[in-house]
């Protein structure tokens, strides 16, 4: 045999070889097979007990919470289906992943989740704020961002986003979601989902997205959390699922179910919501995780005796993953054996779980490359995603006399201005709750913020003044002097970060009252006051706002810090955030909310203390500029259900400045078999719009999807007749005809 022959025979050999590797290769493992087929062969090849294990979360790594650490390696079985990761770097996850993917028999990887819900390391605003920038491309964006830093740090999923409508500021988690309104919820939902999941989740930048809580958490009883809600399948349908619906209309991957008892059902153990609606009705094929330790939680709700019973409810209902309630890795395999939980319920289970992970790639691609933490944190476009998101999430609720912006462009003249406020040199508090990775450091300060944005324009003049509670007044003298030197105060109050996220209930929501004392005592000197708050809920301002000149809501802005603040209060940036959340003026009202339905004397029922609007509106937010509405208009005013059309509306921008403006696009429907609100957001649109120019704002109705209603078990109608199309204060009259 010469050379050219015996590499021939190498060469052939090897092919051959390969190709009995391949024919050896289970098709799970072949990834050019479609994962549905993967699944089949997968699921054909395993255990009753490998199955179960797959549908347990435990936790792995350090926990910024002391009190919930993860579990060491070496505890957790390598056939575990999912693990919620607290490291920031990818390390010990892949330690782990080795573990489940070479040490167990079949191989199958884990998914590792995370709540990342405003940023990983990189945090933007709370949601609760993003929604009132009315920009969804930019919120797609920041979800984008946080989740290339999150699968870069070995989390494929996040537990976001929360689109829980709610309407009481008490409840802490208010700063969670994305307002009162089903439609912004929607609307915000689809674009964290989006940005998460882009359109391949295979992709090493994206993670898959988390839906929750599953359903109506929003309504918890008097703020408190994990409590009983009260919601008739009308207002479930009308009001909490629409999100959700969108969510997964959008490709969501998963859901998360919530902790509250829905009228007598708990949303963990609901077949209604979780199986007849998410499954059978949406045709949604991925799972359903429970929030944590939800499942055991049914022993308290008392809709279970034990923890067995409590994962026979669960599990029948369409929950498929119990996080860390240690309920179906117990149970289960009991349950199937008595024929309590159908053999082919634990195959669909297993069936989502696998279908999330293939689609992940992580069967190719389970362990996360390591790579310098500076390559994925903080980058520059993040970062200005996150100030630019902050800018726009800033309202100016209030700004008597123009008092703002306290430079005018090209203004050169020195002023004193004091800053003053428990908020001035509080950097951890502007990350705001469920803050991830983010740490104080990475916050931009007030205090340098300010000084950079007024270098030698203004003369600053700082005080603490007030801490954020308790009664301590001792500097309230000194803060008084320095008042007096100033020429406007700039005041930055409200909450601290741990004031609200879960279990972070307030039974009052107006400012504290040494917080109330401190605005009242400066309102002594006679100087204009401009009160500056961060917080993360509505807060009811009554009682301070007659005492303040200006008022601008910068919630918790993540790392841009004090940066889009300052550029607010000089005037670089115009301010175009407007309310994604009704503010009242006393807590007394809540619930309060622009959607209620129509009142039987809607002139009368009022209050005998207070006006019984709001102080400020859903959709309210001033600008430095002022924009004039021009006539709406439809390009028909009589349609059949089928038939779509325009409504339109132009604005000029009559001011000095270049602004943006939100126009938010409302509907009503007088008169209905099933009593409707007063209006209904159904779409909304955000276009700079330069001074002295005008652009058209528009709005495509498709009368079925945009007028239409559900009933109590989510049919949807459209009923002939009359309805108004509303906008910036018109409206104008739409027919339906048969
Ligand atoms: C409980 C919270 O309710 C939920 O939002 C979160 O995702 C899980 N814990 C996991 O941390």
């Amino acid at each position: 045999m010469n050379r050219t022959m015996i590499v021939g025979c190498i060469f052939c050999s090897c092919i051959s070889f390969t190709a009995a590797v391949k024919a050896q290769q289970p098709l799970y493992k072949n990834a050019a097979l479609p994962v549905e087929e993967r699944v089949d062969d997968l699921l054909g090849r395993m255990t009753l007990e490998e199955k179960i294990l797959q549908l347990n979360q435990y936790t792995l790594g350090r926990n910024t919470n002391e009190n919930n650490l993860g579990e060491e390696i070496g505890q957790i079985p390598a056939e575990i289906g999912s693990l919620i990761y607290f490291g920031e770097t990818p390390e010990v996850r892949n330690a782990m992943q080795k573990r489940a993917v070479e040490e167990s028999r079949l191989g199958i990887p884990l998914i590792f989740g995370y709540d990342v819900i405003h940023g990983f390391r990189t945090v933007y605003p709370i949601s609760l704020a993003q929604a009132c920038s009315w920009n969804t491309s930019l919120v797609e964006d920041a979800c984008a961002m946080a989740a290339m830093e999150a699968r870069k740090s070995g989390v494929d999923w996040t537990f976001s986003p929360m689109i829980d409508v709610a309407r009481d500021g008490r409840w802490g988690r208010i700063s969670e979601g994305y307002g009162e309104d089903p439609y912004a919820n929607a609307a915000f939902c689809v674009a964290s989902v989006n940005g998460y999941q882009g359109d391949n989740l295979k992709s090493p930048d994206r993670v898959a997205a988390c839906l929750k809580h599953y359903v109506g958490y929003g309504a918890s009883e008097a703020g408190m959390d994990y409590v009983y809600t009260e919601i008739s399948h009308q207002t479930l349908w009308d009001t909490y699922l629409p999100p959700y619906e969108a969510g997964i209309k959008a490709g969501a991957q998963t859901v998360m179910s919530s902790f509250n008892d829905i009228s007598g059902t708990p949303g963990s153990s609901n077949h209604y919501t979780m199986t007849e609606i998410l499954k059978n009705r949406w045709k949604h094929d991925g799972f359903v995780v429970s929030d944590w330790s939800a499942v055991p939680q049914l022993i308290a709700q008392g809709a279970a005796v034990d923890g067995k019973e409590a994962a026979r409810l669960a599990f029948n209902a369409g929950l498929e993953m119990d996080m860390m309630g240690r309920c179906y890795d117990k149970h289960l395999e009991a349950l199937v054996n008595e024929g309590k939980v159908p053999m082919e319920r634990i195959d669909d289970a297993v069936r989502r779980i696998l279908r999330v992970k293939f689609r992940l790639g992580l069967f190719e691609h389970p362990y996360t490359p390591a790579g310098e933490p500076a390559e994925r944190f903080l980058l520059p476009q993040s970062v200005a995603v996150a100030e630019r998101l902050a800018e726009e999430s800033i309202v100016l609720l209030k700004n008597e006399g123009g008092i703002l912006p306290l430079l005018h462009p090209g203004a050169t003249s020195t002023r004193n201005i004091a800053v003053m406020g428990p908020l001035v040199d509080a950097e951890k508090e502007l990350l705001g709750n469920w803050n991830g990775h983010g740490r104080a450091e990475d916050v931009y300060p007030i205090r340098k913020a300010l000084q950079e944005e007024f270098a030698g324009r203004a003369n600053l003049l700082f005080h603490t003044g007030c801490p954020f509670d308790g009664d301590d007044r001792t500097q309230f003298a000194g803060a008084l002097e320095v008042a007096r030197q100033a020429d406007v105060l700039l005041l930055f109050m409200g909450e601290r970060y741990s004031w609200s996220g879960e279990n972070c209930v307030r039974s009052t929501i107006e400012l504290p009252a040494i917080q109330c004392d401190f605005i009242a005592e400066m309102k002594k000197v006679g100087k204009p006051i401009v009160l500056v708050l961060a917080n993360g809920r509505p807060l009811a301002l009554g009682n301070v706002e007659p005492l303040c000149d200006a008022i601008v809501e910068m919630w918790q802005p993540g790392v841009p810090g004090g940066r889009p603040v300052a550029g607010v209060l000089s005037g670089r940036v115009n301010p175009s955030g407007k309310l994604s959340v009704t503010f009242p003026r006393t807590t007394g009202q809540i619930p309060i909310y622009y959607n209620r339905r129509k009142s039987a004397r809607p002139a009368s029922g009022k209050y005998q203390d207070i006006p019984s609007t709001p102080l400020y509106e859903f959709g309210h937010g001033l600008s430095y500029t002022r924009f004039d509405y021009g006539r709406l208009s439809l390009s028909k005013t009589s349609v059949a259900a089928g038939e779509k059309l325009v409504a339109q509306i132009p604005v000029t921008n009559a001011g000095q400045c270049d602004g943006a403006e939100t126009v938010h696009w409302f509907v009503s429907d007088p008169v209905c078999r099933i009593t409707r609100p007063n209006k209904e957001l159904k779409h909304f649109e955000k276009q700079l719009v330069k001074a002295g120019e005008t652009k058209t704002f528009s709005f495509e109705i498709d009368p079925m999807r945009d007028l239409s209603f559900v009933d109590a078990d989510g049919r949807r109608f459209l009923e002939p007749g009359e309805y108004y199309i509303m906008v910036g204060g018109q409206k104008a009259k739409l027919e339906i005809h048969e």
